[in-house]
């Protein structure tokens, strides 16, 4: 087993190829694949490593990686009892979080993300928002270090989730705020109320569309979304930027942020935090941090 599972960690990767991914949540095992060759590769090395360590699944479930987001698909049980409930709960540091394996493709925890919800965490934020919140994840971990939070996302039930969430970790309700809509709707409308955070989390899928039909593609918008982002940042903000556009690495993002810094006058320093052990380069999301000063 992994080092970090004493650290309270029970959702991780046991292993990134080119061509899929194992993962342990829980009790339970996710094989992503987007071939049968990886589907088969695997699943046995699975079995060999489960045998080899005397691992239980309680269930295995598999999903297909399409090249089409319209052909995606919520993961399928390949093994264990269909009877027990679609939601089961893992730890990532002692932080609770709920999966839910009916929820649609994704189950609700990005583990790829786990050292930058650390950062959140250590960095202790007073007031942070977290646009393309998702199950709140990020808000979670500003909260339980002592942060107010602003989620937003387009998708009321996500948030739900992350209501449930902060539940499952004994977090008052008070001091939380969930929106339901298009950050570059929202945005603004905090500008013009003049709130301001000392930490942001801009995390946008690499393509959406929003309930009033308008795009977004990561590629040519994330410029208009730092902008946006930089209007409610307070002095010492720190902002996360993060992408799984493979065409957008780290220095892309880096090169885009100096440009909009330079734009609205504001100065950074760049760090990243580094990649979980268990991702290979080139493997997660591309992600840098600005701390403005
Ligand atoms: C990649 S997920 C974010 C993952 C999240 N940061 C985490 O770590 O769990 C993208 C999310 O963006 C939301 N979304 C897409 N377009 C949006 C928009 N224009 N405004 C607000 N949310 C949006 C989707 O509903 C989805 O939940």
């Amino acid at each position: 087993m992994r080092d970090f599972e004493a650290e309270g960690t029970d959702a991780y990767r046991l292993w990134t190829i080119a061509d899929g991914w194992v993962e342990r949540l829980g009790r339970d095992v996710l094989v992503s694949f987007k071939n049968q060759a990886a589907r088969e590769g695997l699943t046995t090395e699975y079995f060999l490593w489960a045998e080899a360590m005397g691992f239980n699944a309680q269930r295995m479930f598999e999903r297909f990686l399409p090249k089409r987001n319209q052909e995606r698909q919520a993961p399928k049980l390949i093994l264990g009892d269909s009877n027990i409930g679609s939601r089961s709960v893992v730890m990532e540091r002692g932080l609770r979080f709920e999966i839910d394996f009916s929820g649609g493709y994704s189950v609700g925890l990005f583990i790829d993300q786990r050292e930058n919800r650390s950062f959140v965490r250590k960095s202790a934020p007073k007031q942070m928002l977290n646009c393309f919140a998702y199950t709140c994840s990020f808000s979670l971990a500003a909260a339980v270090a002592g942060a107010n939070t602003v989620s937003v996302d387009l998708s009321q039930k996500s948030l739900e989730r992350g209501r449930a969430n902060f539940a499952l970790n004994d977090l008052p309700a008070t001091g939380h705020h969930f929106i339901a809509d298009d950050v570059f709707e929202v945005l603004p409308r905090l500008s013009r109320q003049d709130q301001k955070f000392d930490l942001i989390v801009l995390d946008p899928p690499t393509f959406s569309r929003s309930h009033r039909g308008k795009t977004f593609q990561v590629e040519s918008d994330f410029e208009g979304l730092l902008m946006a982002a930089l209007e409610v940042a307070d002095r010492d903000c720190r902002i996360l930027l993060s992408t799984n556009c493979t065409a957008l690495n780290q220095r892309a993002l880096e090169v885009m942020a100096r440009f909009c810094l330079k734009a609205s006058r504001r100065a950074s320093s760049f760090h990243s935090e580094p990649r979980p052990v268990e991702f290979p380069p080139d493997s997660g999301a591309s992600t840098i941090w600005l701390t403005l000063r």
